[in-house]
């Protein structure tokens, strides 16, 4: 990537930040954009951009010139409200379409999208109004590349954790913040089985598929390959810390919940990527920033 000058949008999200280290340390000229105005510096130009308004999209790429980008602009909810309908179409859909055709114009060498575990299969409806646009949207980036040869690929990312999480909501990082309180964190039945990866993992695997060869058009899946319940993880996390046990069924189940697993050998066959980070490690490393960010006052 050294010298090539790279887009990361939703670069100040947590997969974002992650991102963008990587990349300044692979030497690319690195443009980001958030909606909130941010100071350049002299490894990274930001724009300030709504992704999800055409002109907006036209505007970044005409003043960027990006050769690849990385779309990870979103609404990042798995909430199933209907309120959530408008606002997730708006930023995980128009975002990616006005990225696609503007990318496709601009004759980008290779746009990586964050799709997600939670796209339904052809065959299922969508769980969430974020899982129906991350589904379409994963149905444009194959008409772009059907109809205008667009070099797009689709990361399908599994369920990410890790350091510098802000939304602290998720359940990693509520049920270590509720441990290091010594408050008993409150989840549904837990029984989900989850596929897990690192955030560092994932900026790797996204990475790998902005560099590897002849395989546009296709998704790719960024996870563990290993299946582990949510209950499993948070029971997990209280030993970890020696926090109360997780207060199990306290929360209702949501419905429409669907059990993935990222097909890892497939993806090493089509771009070398292997994740790195077992989840034993990848928690431990996760409490021990929860628990630094804590003790400085920051969260
Ligand atoms: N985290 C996970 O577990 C996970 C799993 C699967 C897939 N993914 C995908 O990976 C990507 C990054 O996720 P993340 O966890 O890093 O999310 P995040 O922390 O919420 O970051 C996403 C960023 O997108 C920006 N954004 C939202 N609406 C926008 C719009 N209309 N125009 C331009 N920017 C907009 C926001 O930045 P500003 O407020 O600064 O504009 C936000 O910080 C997303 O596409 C997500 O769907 C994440």
């Amino acid at each position: 990537m050294r010298g090539q000058r790279v887009l990361v949008t939703g670069a100040s999200g947590f997969l974002g930040t992650r991102l963008l280290a990587v990349l300044r340390e692979a030497g690319a000229a690195v443009a980001a954009t958030s909606r909130t105005a941010r100071a350049s510096s002299s490894e990274i130009t930001w724009y300030q951009a709504d992704l999800s308004q055409p002109e907006a999209a036209a505007r970044l790429f005409d003043a960027a010139r990006p050769e690849v980008v990385f779309h990870l602009a979103s609404l990042v909810t798995g909430r199933r409200g209907i309120e959530l309908v408008g606002p997730a179409f708006r930023a995980n859909l128009a975002t990616s379409v006005n990225v696609l055709v503007e990318a496709s114009r601009a004759g980008c060498r290779r746009v990586v999208l964050a799709g997600s575990m939670e796209e339904p299969e052809p065959d299922e409806p969508a769980g969430s109004p974020y899982a129906v646009a991350k589904g379409a949207q994963a149905l444009y980036a194959r008409f772009f590349h059907a109809l205008y040869a667009t070099p797009v690929v689709t990361a399908r990312i599994f369920m990410v954790y890790g350091e510098g999480q802000g939304d602290v909501a998720k359940v990693i990082p509520y049920s270590i913040l509720e441990a290091l309180g010594g408050r008993p964190p409150k989840l549904s039945s837990g029984a989900r089985p989850v596929d897990w990866i690192h955030v560092a993992d994932v900026a790797e695997g996204l990475l790998a598929l902005a560099r590897a060869a002849k395989i546009e058009g296709r998704r790719c899946d960024l996870g563990s390959g290993q299946l582990v319940t949510v209950r499993e993880v948070a029971e997990r996390i209280s030993l970890m810390v020696g926090g109360p046990p997780p207060e199990i069924g306290a929360l209702p189940d949501r419905p429409l919940e669907r059990v993935r697993r990222a097909d890892v050998e497939a993806t090493a066959a089509q771009t070398g990527f292997r994740p790195r980070i077992p989840l034993a490690e990848g928690l431990s490393r996760t409490i021990a920033w929860y628990r630094a960010e804590r003790a400085a006052g920051r969260l």
